[in-house]
């Protein structure tokens, strides 16, 4: 029976257009067992009988996916697969425990997609194992990091050297009073912390990302001040002993070196939890208006967390996720600094009109207008005419859109923010001209403990067969 299935799946007769398993196919970096993410992730794209993609749903439910550990009684692993209406599929796996074998098997009726079953050989660890590839470059060729990123060399390029010694003085002292700043230094591949200020609550999205960079990777030594706050700090003209600042909104008026927003971080680090570029079924929340737009009763929405609400007042009416996204033009507008919603906006099939601004996130620079979206000028007085614009030129607004999305999906994922950090430390460590040093008041920041499921490391002895 399982033998004549596909020829009838994939029949050229088939009176109406039915998915053909052995010419769909399958990718993405959730196939590598040596890509550890929070939530690993892999693309299913439907193809009919006559090679032909689906460029929509072929239906919820088409595709049956398991994953587990061959041997085990039970896998710890939690498994998503969300129709992206397009005719492809992100398949989202999260693992609990780690294995020393994961199958993934891919099926349309019993039978197999692509090259499924896929054998992953292990060991394959779960996010919160810690067993850091001791070989940086590795961990960079495993996570296919690219050489460089035009933003970092553009934020490094003003510093020549950093002298730890005197930063770890003058920051503190220049900003330490009136904004909340964090003080970090990894050493030998553990995180240490001393915060500054009084709202330093945010530092919580700092760790976890270098927690986690460092569960999977062998960081270099480096010693670095963070800005929690929304708005950028470094107004000094280059030459004019500009001290290196990280933050999560770079502006062309400030020379701080940007890094991805805590929201994108976050979202990385808790996929499957939460909101995410690939969308799950999560609220999400409106921001404050923007006074320039209450007119057109248009808001410029963030993605707040619950306890932001103290911060930022209160929220503006809850609307579904997908109800958001049904719009077909988006606008992405300053509210405070950047609007963080960017990359959700993006990855959505809707097209983003973005406003022109001094601020950006850490992949602004990488988007081209009319390309990944529609420009409007910063005072937005061209709004109503690029509207009519979008819809008076409904093909190429939808490249537009369709553009944003393969951009989205091509740096916008974890493994791409993954790479982001790890590069910027190590291409600003290579400017530091003394080591850094566990300064006085610093606290070893903890990994979160994981009894549960803890998990074993390989010993050298066992590397170096693993290695050859
Ligand atoms: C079909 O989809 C796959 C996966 O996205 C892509 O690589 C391929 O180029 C597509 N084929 C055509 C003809 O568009
Ligand atoms: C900064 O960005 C704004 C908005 O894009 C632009 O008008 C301005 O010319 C830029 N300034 C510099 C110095 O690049």
């Amino acid at each position: 029976r399982l033998r004549r299935l596909p020829l009838l799946l994939c029949s050229k007769s088939a009176a109406y257009v039915s998915p053909c398993p052995v010419k769909s196919f399958i990718w993405g970096p959730g196939l590598n067992p040596k890509i550890v993410l929070p939530a690993r992730y892999f693309y299913v794209q439907t193809v009919d009988s006559l090679g032909h993609n689906f460029t929509s749903s072929p239906g919820e439910n088409v595709f049956q996916v398991k994953i587990f550990a061959p041997g085990e009684q039970h896998s710890r692993i939690w498994v998503q697969v969300l129709d992206r209406k397009d005719g492809s599929f992100i398949v989202r796996y999260r693992m609990y425990a780690s294995y020393q074998k994961l199958q993934i098997e891919v099926k349309v009726k019993d039978v197999h997609v692509a090259k499924s079953p896929y054998v992953l050989e292990g060991p394959v660890y779960h996010e919160s194992c810690e067993c850091p590839e001791s070989r940086p470059s590795e961990w960079l060729r495993h996570m296919k990091c690219p050489k460089s990123i035009p933003q970092i060399q553009h934020d490094l390029q003003l510093f020549q050297t950093v002298d730890l010694d005197r930063i770890a003085k003058e920051i503190p002292s220049r900003f330490g009073q009136r904004q909340s700043l964090c003080h970090y230094v990894i050493k030998h591949n553990k995180v240490y912390l001393k915060t500054y200020g009084e709202h330093v609550g945010f530092h919580i999205f700092m760790d976890a990302i270098l927690l986690s960079l460092i569960r999977k990777v062998k960081m270099p030594d480096v010693e670095f001040f963070v800005n929690l706050g929304d708005w950028p700090l470094e107004k000094r003209n280059p030459g004019k002993n500009l001290h290196p600042i990280f933050s999560w909104c770079g502006s062309n008026e400030t020379r701080d070196i940007v890094m991805p927003t805590y929201d994108l971080t976050e979202s990385v680090l808790e996929t499957m939890g939460r909101v995410s570029l690939d969308m799950s079924r999560t609220a999400f929340w409106r921001g404050r208006d923007t006074p320039a737009l209450d007119r057109l009763r248009f808001h410029t929405n963030f993605f707040f967390f619950k306890h932001d609400e103290q911060l930022y007042g209160p929220l503006v009416k809850q609307i579904s996720f997908f109800d958001f996204f049904k719009y077909k033009y988006q606008l992405n507008i300053d509210g405070t600094v950047a609007a963080y919603r960017l990359p959700y906006l993006l990855a959505s099939d809707s097209v983003v009109l973005k406003q022109d601004s001094i601020y950006y996130e850490h992949f602004y620079n990488d988007l081209r207008p009319w390309m990944h979206y529609i420009p409007l000028k910063s005072d937005l007085s061209d709004l109503l005419e690029k509207i009519q614009w979008a819809k008076e030129n409904d093909e190429e607004a939808k490249k537009i859109a369709q553009n944003a999305q393969e951009f989205a999906r091509s740096n916008l994922m974890g493994d791409h923010i993954f790479c982001y950090y790890f590069l910027l430390f190590q291409e600003y460590a290579s400017l530091q001209v003394n080591e850094p040093k566990v300064r006085d008041g610093m606290e070893v920041v903890e990994q979160p403990k994981d009894d549960l499921f803890p998990c074993a490391c390989p010993t050298e002895e066992e590397l170096s067969v693993i290695r050859g």
